[in-house]
């Protein structure tokens, strides 16, 4: 069990938060941090080279987030949010038990807000989410009577990174995921990946005026909020330029994310260190 008391003791803290995802889905979630918590300095990180998350083995998923985690804590991050869908539902409840430092996904919080919306719930997600079941377990957990209808996306992550968002081709395959989903007549409809909020203005064309699009970038960035209180890791000094990192190509990253952030950001291409299974003991034990 990790012990964060040694953390609550802190009143001021100017350590960053740590934020990845595979690619730019993650930058969903920046913005709602930059939103909430602007005092808040922020080191993001974008596993370039291997995207997309959303086909990979649960193994792979889970090797990659250790080796992003081993990282993230050589930086020194004071908590890490897990901005991307697929390593949440695959690999949050093992490194938390492993890494003594705050990580957070997106999943209950998402959960909890959708059945406020109403009991009929869809998901669009990557397959390997889908194929987890995260988001049908947690739905139902927080309300039983809930009833959840899952469609993996394959083609979504793939056209957000090459910025075909407004292709006629899209939204043809926008409609062919949805159709199931509409015809089960749903109350709310999941973004289950964090990439597919920039899909936004063709799945809000698609959809009926009644169907609650829950962004779970919203819950998690309100959950981070409060984890930072609880713990004392609020900064209190303004907010320093994020860290842009990334495992692939820098320059496209840079290119690509300009239209959410509104600047080309400076990046800088990292290689991750790997992690041997044998190296959990010895992270529960640094402090
Ligand atoms: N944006 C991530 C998610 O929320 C990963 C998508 C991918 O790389 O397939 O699942």
């Amino acid at each position: 069990m990790v012990n964060f008391l040694s953390l609550s003791s802190r009143s001021c803290e100017p350590t960053r938060i740590g934020i990845f995802d595979s690619g730019v889905g993650g930058l969903t979630v920046l913005e709602e941090l930059y939103r909430q918590l602007p005092n808040e300095s922020i080191l993001y990180f974008g596993d370039t080279a291997r995207l997309p998350y959303g086909d990979r083995s649960p193994a792979e998923i889970l090797q990659f987030v250790r080796e992003i985690l081993v990282w993230m804590r050589e930086q020194g991050v004071k908590m890490v949010i897990m901005a991307c869908n697929t390593s949440s539902a695959l690999a949050l409840e093992i490194v938390q038990s492993e890494f003594p430092i705050p990580i957070l996904g997106l999943i209950l919080p998402t959960a909890r807000a959708a059945v406020k919306a109403g009991r009929r719930i869809g998901v669009i997600a990557t397959p390997t989410t889908v194929a987890s079941n995260a988001y049908r377990q947690a739905v139902l957990e927080v309300n039983s009577t809930a009833q959840v209808w899952q469609v993996g996306c394959p083609e979504f992550v793939p056209l957000v990174e090459q910025n075909r968002i407004y292709d006629a081709y899209t939204r043809t395959v926008a409609l062919e995921y949805l159709t199931p989903l509409l015809d089960q007549k749903i109350d709310a409809l999941i973004y289950g990946c964090t990439h597919y909020p920039h899909l936004a203005p063709v799945l809000r064309s698609l959809l009926p005026e009644g169907v609650t699009l829950i962004d779970p970038a919203v819950h998690l960035a309100a959950a981070a909020a409060r984890e930072l209180d609880l713990l004392g890791l609020r900064s209190c000094t303004p907010a320093l330029l994020t860290q842009f990192y990334v495992s692939g190509d820098p320059r496209q990253f840079s290119q690509r994310s300009a239209q959410w952030l509104g600047y080309a950001p400076t990046v800088e291409k990292i290689l991750l260190p790997r992690f041997e299974p044998s190296q959990s003991t010895y992270l529960e034990s640094v402090d």
